[in-house]
């Protein structure tokens, strides 16, 4: 369900981008596949809102993403960015974005896996506007969670993960360099390789994807998370692929922020998921639970999230 709603105070932040994809050239159409690999964090943007037309294609973007569990009642509330605010200040982040004019509160309700829902389908908003040239950040909420529940006016339930800022990036020369800057310093220029990610048959066995896999793991190494923590592996085994997070991880630290790993774990099955659809392919998740008997054998420091059940090719 898509909620719209004006709000009157500010924000503001910083950006980055254009390692890989040279965003400057602004290609208005990406294809989803193309998407899904060039999508950066953006924390410097041209502070002119998106016209009407593209707001109307944005909002029928975040009112549609993809449920990863069908009753988790999902929405997103989409506000302008008043002039001169610091988003990353004020709603709690890191860094600077700069002169966002627009941004998503997406939220999950619901009884089972909010977060990794929250991620998925926030990811899949965020794809889907880097396929228009809109660029985004997400701005993390779980450390604060209960004041955003408050000062939105949230149900009690309601679980956020993150927001999400978006327009188009800025070109401006000094915008491009403070993307650069804020990119490297938080890690985003270090995702994990293929290698480091992805195991077959026991996590004893690292090993290149096979083919038809390596376009999914493609994706979902390409996928954001909050200080480019990257919890996401992934164990080929049986013909199912499976995904773990790590259950600590040195970026996100202790404490409640380990909770990233929930919402950005969703995200990286988001890419796959999206990555499916780009490439015509069948397959549905089921989430797993810890214990389960079909949960392969792996590492005490993994947590077991969900298993990809690609259908059978006809
Ligand atoms: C849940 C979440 C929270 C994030 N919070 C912030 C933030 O507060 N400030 C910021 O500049 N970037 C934030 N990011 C962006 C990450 O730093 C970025 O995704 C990561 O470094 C990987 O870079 P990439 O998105 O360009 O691939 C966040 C990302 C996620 C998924």
């Amino acid at each position: 369900m898509l909620s719209m709603a004006r709000r009157p105070s500010g924000a503001n932040v910083t950006h980055s981008s254009a390692f890989l994809y040279n965003w400057d050239m602004m290609l208005p159409h990406l294809d989803l596949y193309e998407a899904i690999l060039a999508r950066r964090s953006v924390r410097r943007y041209d502070r002119q809102p998106l016209d009407e037309a593209t707001l109307e294609r944005v909002k029928g973007i975040i009112s549609t993403p993809q449920p990863l569990i069908s009753d988790n009642p999902f929405h997103a509330l989409l506000y302008d960015v008043p002039a001169g605010a610091d988003l990353a200040k004020d709603l709690g982040g890191y860094g600077r974005i700069v002169n966002p004019p627009h941004y998503v509160l997406p939220y999950v309700l619901g009884q089972e896996h909010q977060l990794e829902d929250a991620g998925y389908r926030a990811q899949q908003i965020a794809v889907r506007l880097a396929s228009l040239g809109i660029g985004s950040c997400f701005i993390g909420a779980v450390r604060r969670e209960a004041e955003i529940r408050a000062l939105y006016d949230l149900p009690e339930n309601a679980r956020i993960g993150a927001f999400l800022v978006f327009g188009h990036p800025s070109v401006a020369v000094g915008g491009r360099v403070t993307n650069q800057l804020i990119r490297l310093a938080s890690g985003a220029s270090r995702k994990l390789l293929a290698s480091d990610i992805f195991f077959e048959e026991d996590f004893d066995n690292p090993a290149p994807p096979p083919d038809h896999i390596a376009p999914l793991i493609e994706a979902a190494r390409h996928a954001p998370s909050a200080v480019n923590a990257q919890p996401w592996r992934f164990l080929w085994h049986n013909g199912r692929l499976h995904i773990f997070v790590t259950r600590h991880n040195g970026r996100y630290g202790r404490g409640l922020q380990e909770e990233y790993r929930f919402h950005d774990g969703g995200a990286a099955m988001a890419n796959i998921t999206l990555a499916m659809e780009a490439l015509d392919l069948g397959g549905h998740w089921e989430m797993l639970k810890e214990a389960e008997p079909r949960i392969p054998k792996h590492p005490l420091g993994l947590q077991p999230m969900a298993t990809l059940v690609l259908d059978e090719e006809g």
